[in-house]
């Protein structure tokens, strides 16, 4: 019958359709992890199996056969590359992987800056680039990854200051920069006072020279600070003052007693009546 033939093509069409597109990934997560694998260097050759043709359909079903690479619906979602001795730098292209909800990159030896280019991971939750040579500035624009929980950027080289955007992430539940070479004033939303203990307590900013503010303490300063000079000054001005005041008080006392032995030299060479 017609109609059986219809059905049946339409049957083939819709396999080979499945087929073709579980045969090719999402373009995008493609050129993400081939960059990726690009920009790093792995010397211990711990993603021997980040090959060609895993790139190219990186989510076959549920699992990824690249290490370190997790799915869902057909798209990288999380990515976990934790002490690998990888090197090199982390590519702008991650952010094709758009999916993304989890980038774990901690304890290798990767270097450059954490890419701007992330920001646009809109889904990104947690994100650990601890124990790493990172360098460079945290970019205010993160904070447009409104989902964040999580920001371990601890134990790298990150310089300038944290941006206080990042204090308006709602979602932050953990948040570490410590051991880094930030300086300038934390931000009050991260520092700030939640009852009585700090929303994340001086182990988040510690090992930072130049950071100062409320959970650490105040800017240690080599030269005078403005309080310290007006202190000085007034300081001193009330000391000249209590010095100039007892001097008069003496100079008083002595020109008194001077009057009163006169008066008595007078009085005495006065004749009594
Ligand atoms: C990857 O990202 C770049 C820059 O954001 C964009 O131009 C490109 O179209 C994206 N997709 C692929 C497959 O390269
Ligand atoms: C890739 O490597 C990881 C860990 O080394 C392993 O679990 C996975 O099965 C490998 N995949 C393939 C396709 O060899
Ligand atoms: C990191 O890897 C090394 C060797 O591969 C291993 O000895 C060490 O225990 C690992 N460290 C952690 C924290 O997993
Ligand atoms: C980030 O990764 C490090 C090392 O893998 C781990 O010890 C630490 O707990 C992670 N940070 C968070 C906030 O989960
Ligand atoms: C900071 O808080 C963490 C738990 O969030 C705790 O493990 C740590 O001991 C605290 N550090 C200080 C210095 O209070």
């Amino acid at each position: 019958m017609p109609a059986n033939h219809h059905r049946l093509i339409l049957l083939f069409l819709l396999t080979f359709e499945t087929a073709r597109r579980s045969a090719s990934g999402d373009p995008n997560d493609e050129a993400c992890l081939a960059n990726l694998h690009q920009s790093l260097e792995d010397p211990a050759n711990n993603l021997h199996n980040w090959t060609k043709p895993f790139f190219s359909n990186p989510c076959p079903g549920f699992d990824s056969y690249l290490h370190g690479v997790t799915c869902n619906n057909g798209r990288v979602y999380k990515l976990s590359l934790t002490n690998l001795s990888l090197r090199g730098s982390i590519s702008p292209f991650l952010s094709n992987c758009t999916n993304l909800q989890s980038l774990d990159l901690s304890s290798n030896q990767i270097s450059g800056e954490i890419p701007p280019a992330i920001q646009s991971l809109s889904n990104l939750a947690v994100l650990n680039l601890s124990s790493n040579r990172l360098s460079g500035e945290i970019s205010p624009q993160l904070a447009r990854c409104s989902f964040l929980n999580v920001i371990d950027l601890h134990g790298n080289g990150l310089s300038g200051v944290i941006p206080q955007q990042l204090g308006t992430l709602a979602r932050l539940s953990a948040f570490d920069v410590s051991n880094n070479k930030l300086s300038g004033q934390i931000p009050a939303n991260l520092g700030t006072r939640n009852g009585n203990s700090p929303r994340f307590n001086s182990s988040s900013f510690a090992g930072n020279g130049k950071l100062y503010g409320y959970p650490l303490g105040e800017m240690k300063s080599k030269g005078l600070s403005v309080m310290a000079i007006v202190g000085i000054g007034l300081g001193s001005g009330v000391a000249s003052l209590v010095v100039s005041f007892t001097g008069v008080c003496i100079w008083l006392k002595v020109t008194e007693k001077k009057m009163e032995e006169e008066e008595g030299k007078i009085s005495h060479s006065m004749p009594d009546y």
